[in-house]
């Protein structure tokens, strides 16, 4: 059985760590969110077709050293083609049945057991489902009591919402699907394709999963899915190989090769590797990318510091990102696309 795992996003809201890094492998615990996606693959599941464009190359790298055990295919779109159009992209790798999975989402789906209801409904294609508390933010379905969903409902007033049920960003789907997305060309398969096989097949189904979803779409998310795995696995932070830490960690994610100076403290931050924080420095709520330096006495508060920037001594920064390189050529100026939420 195959997986095609999206993964060739700009990852626009996650700049300036996507100016330098593939959106998927941005560390999470200090491992690539990728890798935590793959690891909940049912073993059913022998090949993984990679949707990739943008970064590309990173990603082959990392795969090339790194063995899950299934045959990955790293597949390149010519140009970005949206959800649907790099689903269509990965036809010739599918052979039955498919899982198609955003790599930008970390949650508690056990991903058997939505196989195992998509193959009781004898489903056509049926998508994860995850309850929110604010409706009007979203696309809602409506669903009938046997899981069959009749329409998607986007934005509704809290009074009109036809449930609490959003769209969780994985699909298992019949081949026949592929059959409704065109070639070659840019589709979303939310948008255009979902409402089709609703309307054609009437056997579109939704499974409903219970315990954390984050879509890890912004340096806040970001943040918080960190937070909640550090939570999980009950501790108060997590560091790398050879770091030298002589200040404090509180809830925060360091990794290799980090110094943290003496009376220096780090709160609900994220340090990417190489990373080196002077002393009597103030973190809370910052992602700071790869072999950036913090000089003494900074305080930083909501603040992304790209890979290789450095802050001067003293510096205080507040609600900021830090970014003083050129954006790399072809990177958009805004979000192309969202398939989660907006
Ligand atoms: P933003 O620019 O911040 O919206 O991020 P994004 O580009 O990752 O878009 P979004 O979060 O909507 O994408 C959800 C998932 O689909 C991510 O895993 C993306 O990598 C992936 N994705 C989005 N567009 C494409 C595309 O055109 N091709 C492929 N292969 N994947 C895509």
């Amino acid at each position: 059985m195959e997986a095609i795992i999206l993964a060739g996003g700009f990852g626009t809201r996650l700049r300036p760590f996507t100016f330098t890094r593939a959106k998927s492998l941005l560390p999470i615990l200090n491992e690539p969110m990728i890798a935590h996606l793959i690891k909940t693959l049912p073993k059913k599941v022998d090949t993984v077709v990679l949707a990739v464009n943008y970064r590309r190359e990173q990603i082959e790298e990392y795969f090339c050293s790194h063995d899950f055990g299934r045959t990955i295919i790293v597949n390149e779109e010519p140009e970005p083609l949206g959800t649907g159009g790099a689903v269509k992209f990965a036809e010739k790798h599918i052979v039955g049945n498919f899982f198609v999975l955003n790599a930008d989402i970390i949650c508690s789906l056990n991903l058997g057991e939505m196989l195992r209801f998509h193959e009781r409904k004898k489903a056509v294609a049926t998508i994860s489902l995850w309850p929110v508390e604010n409706v009007s933010e979203f696309g809602v379905v409506d669903i009938r009591n046997d899981g069959a969903i009749t329409k998607f409902v986007e934005k509704p007033k809290a009074e009109d919402a036809p449930s609490d049920l959003i769209n969780a960003g994985a699909y298992l789907l019949e081949p026949q699907v592929l059959n409704y997305i065109e070639s070659g060309k840019l589709v979303s398969m939310e948008k255009e394709i979902f409402p089709q096989i609703i309307q054609n097949t009437g056997r579109f189904f939704g499974y409903k999963f219970q315990g954390h979803w984050i879509d890890v779409g912004r340096i806040s998310s970001y943040l918080s899915v960190h937070r909640l795995l550090l939570e999980k696995q009950k501790k108060t932070f997590i560091q790398g190989e050879q770091c030298n830490v002589y200040g404090k960690l509180q809830l925060s994610c360091v990794g290799n090769k980090v110094t943290v100076g003496k009376n220096s403290s780090i709160d609900s931050s994220v340090l990417f590797d190489e990373v080196v924080v002077g002393e009597n420095v103030t973190m809370d709520h910052c992602v700071i990318g790869q072999n950036v330096t913090i000089g003494d006495g900074v305080m930083l508060r909501n603040v992304a510091v790209g890979d290789n920037e450095s802050i001067r001594q003293g510096t205080s920064l507040e609600n900021a990102v830090v970014w003083n390189q050129p954006i790399p050529e072809g990177y958009p100026s805004k979000q192309i696309g969202n398939v989660i939420g907006e």
